[in-house]
């Protein structure tokens, strides 16, 4: 049974109370599918009340530390040592679209590195979780990478631009996601990069790569991927996912198998 620190208790009560209000809005945008002005706007406002909700959490039970939030910015605290990175909504497309795969994703930056995460998936109430050297869990339950060695036998998850991305990213993904596919059992695209972490950390996974993302897609899914004893790395094989916005996960014999095949087919 895991004992949740008091730092883990704050993230998670912030990351639970802002998806409560998102399975409220979720309910109303299912409705929203089929008007004529569709559920757009209403999906910003509940993407921004989510991380109000969890400014106002964390602020009040961490006064110091500052914020790197999706929707707003960066707000700096008096202890520059500790960092949140927030993204209210992970998976915000499934969201508009009505479909039930999206998360709350909170990361705590501590001097310099990422020290704790947490995932919270609203619709399933399932929090995912992780600590510096405390581990990875999913509720209770300690998580680990998968054993899995065999590239036949495992299963990636990627995620594939769209529009707007620049046309060399879209051009790279589909060499990537050539590369791979005849390699292994399989590829998904859920679309929301913090839950496909965390599924990595869960077992689920044996990799996921994507470039393109933000801090706040990857924060907490970084955290619960080591401590579940996998490998994390950016397309170059360097440990510069947060600003290179690249990021290759992996198992602990499949990541360098992984990145291999990303690179070779970027030549
Ligand atoms: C997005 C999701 C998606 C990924 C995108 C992200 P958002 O975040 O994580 O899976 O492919 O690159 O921007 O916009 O839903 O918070
Ligand atoms: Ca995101
Ligand atoms: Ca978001």
């Amino acid at each position: 049974m895991s004992q949740y620190s008091p730092l883990i208790n704050v993230m998670i009560a912030a990351a639970q109370k802002a998806g409560r209000n998102l399975i409220r809005d979720f309910g109303e945008v299912e409705q929203l599918q089929v008007s004529r002005k569709g559920p757009g706007d209403f999906v910003t406002k509940a993407d921004k009340k989510a991380e109000k909700i969890i400014f106002e959490e964390l602020r009040k039970a961490r006064p110091s530390y500052g914020f790197l939030m999706e929707e707003n910015g960066s707000i700096p605290g008096n202890d520059t040592s500790n960092t949140w990175i927030v993204d209210p909504l992970d998976g915000t497309t499934n969201f508009l679209h009505g479909i039930p795969q999206f998360a709350v994703s909170i990361g705590l930056e501590r001097d310099g590195d990422l020290f704790a995460g947490v995932i919270y998936e609203p619709i399933t109430d399932q929090t995912y979780w992780a600590e510096n050297g405390k581990g990875a869990y999913q509720n209770n339950r300690r998580l680990r990478v998968s054993a899995r060695r065999d590239m036949s036998e495992s299963l990636f998850s990627t995620g594939i631009p769209f529009i707007g991305q620049p046309a060399e990213r879209h051009a790279q993904s589909q060499k990537e996601i050539g590369a791979v596919m005849d390699k292994c059992c399989g590829i998904r695209r859920f679309g929301a990069a913090s839950l496909d972490l965390a599924w990595v950390a869960a077992g689920r996974y044996e990799g996921f790569w994507e470039t393109g993302l933000q801090p706040w897609d990857m924060a907490a899914g970084i955290v619960m991927i080591r401590e579940a004893g996998g490998f994390v790395s950016d397309s170059s094989g360097k440990r510069n996912m947060m600003k290179s916005g690249s990021i290759v996960a992996g198992n602990d014999s499949l990541h360098a198998t992984l990145l291999s095949i990303l690179q070779k087919s970027a030549k």
